[in-house]
């Protein structure tokens, strides 16, 4: 498998073989890390992270990889750099690819890391846009492997806002690896049916199937997995909290969603969550809705079938795999 100097902007891109062989050596990364075996392949090379949108794991998760794989890493954001402001993505893109050796944007729209990647002469690799978050799904597939020790023939549920950029990467992933799913949402936030029909096709061709429901009952009867994501995403604005809650209350994971599911389930969600009263938001919402947990209950978060940490760390592995394969030397 080559991947070298491949842009990994969208899971569209890739085959479930090309999936799998990061998936593999996202694993072989993981059991380097945890015996202690140094893995400095990369040592040398330089990699820029770009930053529009704040971010704890992903930011993190890109600079670890990049120093266990003996890089060097520059992080970029708006307020310290010319980018946005006084310098376009794209220029910026163009002088970045003149001294680094790959380059990561989060940002707005996906055609903006597309024109990133366009005017990029190394490869670009998309930490989230307002459409896809890919280095999430392979984290997410990561964590699913680890606990069912298979992907084929699972059955997965998304719940929550089915439009948004995980929900949409979720419904590719799950496409392209042969597992069945699930958008459990109300119809006014279904995916777009364009999006939709295109993974309904790789579906048909990895024996598995796309379904949507707005029946919580029904979309979560016997699952593997139940998935969900915070219920107004990163660029959105504050006055759709009082809508969107209306619409997704009765979309919450919570113990009787858990009880509905298969006995061996797990909860997964690409975090930050709003399971508690912890966070500043958190607590404007429960002031103005009276809201003490959303998108999942602090009981299911908190109990055996959560895997959201082993998630959160298998970030790191993933991204670390997305590095090392597009940049690799191809003796090694
Ligand atoms: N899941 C995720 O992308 O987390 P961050 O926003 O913290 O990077």
């Amino acid at each position: 498998m080559n991947l070298k100097n491949r842009d990994f902007l969208k899971l569209l891109d890739y085959t479930p073989e090309e999936i799998r062989y990061l998936l593999d050596l996202a694993h072989d990364f993981k059991k380097k890390k945890q015996e202690g075996i140094p893995h400095e392949y990369l040592k040398g090379k330089n990699i820029a992270l770009l930053f529009e949108k704040t971010s704890t794991r992903t930011r993190c998760a890109f600079e670890v990889a990049g120093y266990d794989l003996g890089m060097n890493v520059t992080f970029l954001d708006p307020v310290s750099s010319q980018m946005g402001k006084k310098e376009s993505i794209e220029d910026t893109a163009r002088v970045l690819c003149r001294m680094y050796d790959g380059i990561e944007y989060r940002g707005f729209s996906q055609t903006i890391v597309e024109e990133l990647a366009n005017a990029s002469t190394v490869p670009v690799w998309n930490g989230l846009t307002n459409e896809f978050h890919p280095t999430q799904m392979l984290a997410d597939l990561m964590t699913i492997e680890e606990h069912f020790h298979r992907l084929k023939g699972l059955n997965f549920v998304f719940m929550g806002d089915g439009r948004n950029n995980v929900a949409n990467s979720l419904m590719v992933a799950c496409s392209k690896m042969g597992i069945n799913f699930t958008c459990c949402s109300p119809k006014s936030l279904w995916p777009e049916k364009e999006l939709v029909d295109k993974c309904r096709l790789i579906a048909r061709e990895n024996d598995c199937y796309v379904t949507l429901t707005d029946n919580v009952k029904l979309g979560t009867l016997n699952r593997d997995v139940v998935y969900t994501d915070v219920w107004v995403s990163m660029g959105e604005p504050a006055e759709v909290w009082d809508s969107r809650i209306k619409l997704l209350r009765k979309y919450q994971v919570n113990k009787k969603v858990i009880e509905n599911m298969n006995p061996n389930c797990i909860f997964l969600h690409c975090l930050p969550s709003f399971h508690d009263l912890n966070t500043s938001i958190g607590k404007e919402i429960n002031e103005k809705f009276g809201l003490t947990e959303m998108e999942v209950t602090d009981e299911v978060f908190e109990s055996k079938v959560s895997k959201v940490f082993d998630e959160a760390e298998n970030r790191m592995h993933t991204i670390k795999a997305v590095i090392y394969a597009t940049l690799k030397e191809e003796h090694e």
